[in-house]
């Protein structure tokens, strides 16, 4: 693709009327850009050196050197939409040239200049569209793909990307996770998923369900924090019509809806004792009772839980019960946060931009290699979701048939950008460990305040420090604003 918005299309042809409909058509619209060769040869040169984005070619004249560009063009380009243009007499050898090259479309002779803009609309949308449907493929139907599920050819996934599900990663550690998830996904025990907020407990738990028997059955997902305990109770196991205030009908709750599937429980940490009690007698022996319910009924549901709290500490302090975590625990998970496997972040950063530039229709050629340098460095608090917004954002402020570049950050992650410049040119030799790490921090605080142009409440904030914190450091290493 060309690196601006406009689209390059290259004819080919010795028919001058056929250039000049050509022309009319499309010189002097600004959305194109039109390259007339009139040989195969030269037309092969030219899709080797620029970007091209349709393909005209006229049947008549120069040979079979035709179908050799064409015939190439088709396996060396395959997205690229190619256009036969052909006259009456030649209609025969231009059959078989669509055939062969597996043509977008086929026009005869002669063409007029309305005819070639819509055929070239047409092309263009249709080779958007196509992309477009192959990233919503991939996020939808990725498990269709069996291919992505042989371990064998995992790494081969373009460039050491791989995926379970929805998942994206590319560092060890994820692997060693998904491939313990895949495990667990074969079994019918209970799988505890423990990681920081945003890490993907979700789409974990989605993968594990979506992978194992009860993939045909029911999915549901309840988050059990910061819901009040009855109608957290009534919403999984069900209640009996009045047996809630101001809910007259009754509900047969997520347990028993889900029958025969899964029931993922996000913050399970949240629950109280009453609840726990609940979730231990529907673990140990399938039984649901509805509140406001004598009666027990019996549901068949797996259950995945997820917590950001560590519950074995919760164990220990007495705040979780220790047999529901056991129970609970049958296939423990934990995700580790997304500062801890960096191989994830341009993986990750590359398929978010993909589908948010699919998703409002841009196109994106990618990251500069310092906004890919800087999103590593960041330490992500919010994790895999934080990245996810800041690639989303950045899309949307990018521009169209552009990279994505250090102007586009966010101006929390710009901040990022002056940090790398620090640790150049900083050769701190010579002197104890004390006097090197002094003449650091010194070095630190007065970029940071030269990048403030010496705003102390600016740069005490960026340092972490107090006002006062921060004029004690400039005190002590006797800095002062240097004269521009
Ligand atoms: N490995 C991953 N690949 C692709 N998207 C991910 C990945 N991990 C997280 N996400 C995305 O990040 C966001 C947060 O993930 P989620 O599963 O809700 O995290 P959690 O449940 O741990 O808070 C979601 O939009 C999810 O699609
Ligand atoms: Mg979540």
């Amino acid at each position: 693709m060309s690196n601006d918005s406009t689209s390059t299309i290259l004819a080919v042809t010795q028919d001058s009327d056929l250039r000049m409909v050509l022309e009319r058509a499309l010189k002097r619209d600004r959305a194109y850009r039109l390259s007339i060769v009139s040989t195969g040869r030269e037309a092969l040169s030219r899709l080797e050196s620029h970007d091209v984005d349709l393909v005209i070619c006229d049947s008549d004249g120069a040979g079979d050197q035709k179908s050799v560009l064409l015939a190439k063009v088709r396996l060396s380009h395959p997205r690229l939409p190619r256009v036969i243009v052909a006259s009456q007499r030649s209609l025969g050898e231009a059959d078989k040239l669509a055939r062969d090259s597996a043509a977008y479309l086929f026009l005869t002779k002669p063409v007029v200049v309305s005819q070639v803009k819509l055929a070239v609309k047409r092309a263009l949308e249709l080779t958007e569209l196509s992309r477009r449907h192959r990233i919503v493929t991939r996020e939808l139907h990725l498990s269709v793909d069996d291919d992505l599920f042989d371990e064998n050819r995992r790494l081969s996934v373009s460039g050491g990307i791989s995926k379970f599900e929805r998942l994206v990663y590319a560092s060890p550690k994820m692997a060693d996770v998904v491939s313990k998830a895949k495990t667990a996904a074969t079994t019918e025990m209970p799988v505890l998923i423990t990681g920081e907020t945003g890490t993907g407990k979700e789409l974990l738990a989605k993968a594990i369900h979506f992978n194992s028997d009860r993939a045909d059955s029911p999915l549901h997902i309840q988050n059990c924090g910061g819901i009040d305990e009855t109608t957290l109770r009534a919403e999984l196991f069900g209640h009996l019509a009045g047996a809630i205030p101001g809910i007259a009908a009754e509900r047969l709750g997520l347990f028993r809806a889900a029958d025969g599937g899964t029931v993922f429980l996000d913050e399970i940490s949240e629950v109280s004792m009453t609840f726990q009690a609940a979730l231990l007698r529907l673990l140990q022996e399938g039984e649901v009772k509805p509140v406001g319910s004598d009666e027990v009924y019996h549901a068949d549901v797996r259950i995945i839980a997820a917590t950001n709290k560590p519950l074995d500490e919760m164990v220990a302090r007495g705040e979780f019960r220790k047999d529901l975590y056991y129970r609970l625990n049958g296939f423990s998970l934990t995700i580790p946060p997304l500062r801890e496997r960096r191989e994830d972040v341009s993986a990750l950063a590359e398929f978010f931009l993909e589908k948010y530039a699919g998703v409002i229709g841009r196109r994106v050629l990618g990251f500069t290699s310092e906004v890919l340098a800087i999103l590593s460095r960041h330490r992500f608090p919010g994790n895999v979701r934080e990245l996810e917004n800041e690639v989303q954002r950045m899309v949307a402020v990018a521009e169209q048939g552009g990279y994505i570049s250090e102007r586009h950050l966010s101006p929390e992650l710009e901040k990022l950008r002056f940090a790398e410049t620090l640790p150049q040119g900083l050769e701190i030799t010579g002197g104890t460990l004390k006097e090197m790490v002094e003449e650091m921090e010194a070095r630190i605080v007065e970029s940071t305040l030269a990048r403030h142009q010496w705003n102390q409440t600016q740069a005490a904030q960026d340092l972490g420090l107090s006002r006062v914190g921060l004029a004690n450091k400039i005190k002590r290493y006797g800095l002062a604003e240097k004269a521009l």
